[in-house]
Parts: C-alpha cells; structure tokens; sequence
C-alpha cells in the first residue's frame, strides 16, 4: 500500500531534558552532525511519504528555520501550532487531531519527533509497518519493542492476541502500567500507522493518564469497536533512540558519531582509549 502523509507530533516540552531545552527544541538536538528532526525525515522519506505536518508550539521556531534550508528534497513541510495553555487540552491524541484537515480522509503515519529508529536494512521498520497495514487492512498498525518489565510503566503497552510473531494483532493496549498490570512487555515504540476513523475515536477519548488525551486510549475505543489494530516488532538489527531524556540522547550521540564516515574511526579510537 501507498501512504503519501506524515505527521510529526513535536511539540513536548523536553523537560527531562532541562537545561539543555531552555531555549531549543529536543528535536534540533545534535546526534552526530545531524539534528534529530533531520533523522526522522529523512526515514519518513524512505518510505516514499512526501507530505510531511510538523506539529510545533512555541520555542520551536528553529525547527522552521533548520528545515527552510535543510529540507530533504522534493517533501512538502507543513507546519501547524498547538498552543499549551492551562484549560486547553493536551497530550499526544490532541496533538495528532490537529492534523485531521492534514490528513484529508487519507491513511497517515505518526512519527514521534523525539524518536530515532535506526535500522540496517533496506526492509526497515516503517516500511514494514505499511507493508503490513495494507495487507491486513488495519485501523492502525504500531511499532513494539520488548523492554525490560521494569520499564514498562514508561510505555504504550500491547495485549497481544498471539505472542512471539514479528506481526501481531491486538487484542488490547495500555498507557503506562504498572509493571504488575502489564499484559505483556511490549511497549509502543513512536511509529503508528493509522486510518483517518482514528479521529473520531481522538473525539471521544476521555483525559487520561496526566490528564492528557493518550493516543493510547483512543487507540483502545478503536479496538473496543472491533476495528483490528496490528503490532509489527523491532527487529534486532533495528534500535530505538528515545531522545527525550539524557540516557536515550547519550546513546544516540555516541552511537552516530561513532558511525560516521570521516570522524567515527578517530572517535572510536579516543573512546576505547579512555
Ligand atoms: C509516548 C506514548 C507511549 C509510547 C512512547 C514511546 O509516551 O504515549 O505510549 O510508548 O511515547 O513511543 P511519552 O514518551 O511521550 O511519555
């Protein structure tokens, strides 16, 4: 199947980022000698999407700027504002229906601006991901990386109808569990692939977990309706950077720069000399 759109949800306020995030956006971060934004462009590009949303608010100015001259070519940048102010709503599903005029009635994907997934193949994860929507004619179809159980209460966490395959279907998703009500340690991993009724189902989700609207939750009235929901999972050549904390930013920096063609050698050298 064809998907033309993206959408890329960037506009947290990268507070566990603090003090780096003072007066720059978390995706204009350097990792390696690219920002993050750039990144996920270019993947989004990859999978032959042209029409990009760029969801920003204030202080994400530089984004515009970087990418007035940087665009990857050819991709059509869009920009829309979600202003954040104590009595509006918030939260990811908020974020994501700004982009309904966007979306015009056509299947979308998300990309979480915050998110690096490096793959080592030509089959790479989104890609897949769209494969695999089409062929299963899905509501929405979402990325899933195993995590340590310890660590689920920090993710989108799938109920899977069959576990162990590389494809799945859902039969349930939660926000943030605690690690003793986790139906599984399958966590969402910032791709999603989603069918425009998803906005409807952004209408009625309630404030949720932080009192944000969770995509997580409208993706559960999705699956309540009986829509089919599908997971496709992170192979082991493929690794997700979570650059919206210092851990997740450390990794990806080091890892891209010791990957880089002209300085990685060097870079390599110095690190295993330390
Ligand atoms: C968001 C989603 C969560 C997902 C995570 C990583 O959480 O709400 O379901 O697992 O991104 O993709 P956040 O990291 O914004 O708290």
């Amino acid at each position: 199947m064809t998907i033309r759109k993206a959408v890329i949800p960037a506009a947290g306020m990268g507070t566990r980022l603090l003090p780096l995030t003072k007066s720059q956006p978390k995706e204009m971060l350097p990792v390696g000698r690219k920002p993050v934004i750039q990144y996920i462009l270019e993947e989004v590009r990859s999978a032959g999407i042209e029409h990009i949303l760029i969801i920003t608010t204030q202080s994400k100015r530089s984004i515009e700027d970087f990418l007035e001259v940087n665009a990857v070519s050819s991709s059509e940048i869009y920009y829309i504002r979600q202003t954040i102010k104590p009595g509006l709503p918030y939260g990811l599903a908020y974020a994501i229906s700004l982009a309904k005029g966007f979306a015009d009635n056509e299947p979308f994907v998300v990309c979480l601006g915050d998110c690096i997934i490096k793959s080592g193949s030509s089959d790479f994860l989104l890609k897949r991901m769209i494969e695999s929507h089409g062929e299963h004619k899905a509501s929405a179809t979402i990325a899933f990386e195993e995590v340590p159980i310890e660590e689920v209460s920090k993710y989108g966490i799938a109920k899977p109808h069959i576990t162990g395959l590389e494809e799945f279907q859902l039969n349930d998703i939660v926000e943030k569990p605690r690690k003793e009500d986790a139906p599984s340690n399958l966590a969402v991993a910032a791709r999603y692939v989603f069918e425009p009724e998803i906005f409807s189902y952004i209408k009625q989700t309630q404030p949720g977990l932080g009192g944000e609207l969770q995509i997580t939750d409208s993706i559960r009235l999705l699956l309540k309706d009986n829509h089919p929901v599908w997971g496709v999972r992170l192979r082991e050549d493929e690794t997700r950077y979570d650059i919206g904390g210092f851990a997740g930013y450390f990794k990806a920096f080091f890892d891209f720069s010791a990957s880089d063609e002209e300085f990685g050698e060097e870079f390599r050298k110095y690190v295993s000399e330390q």
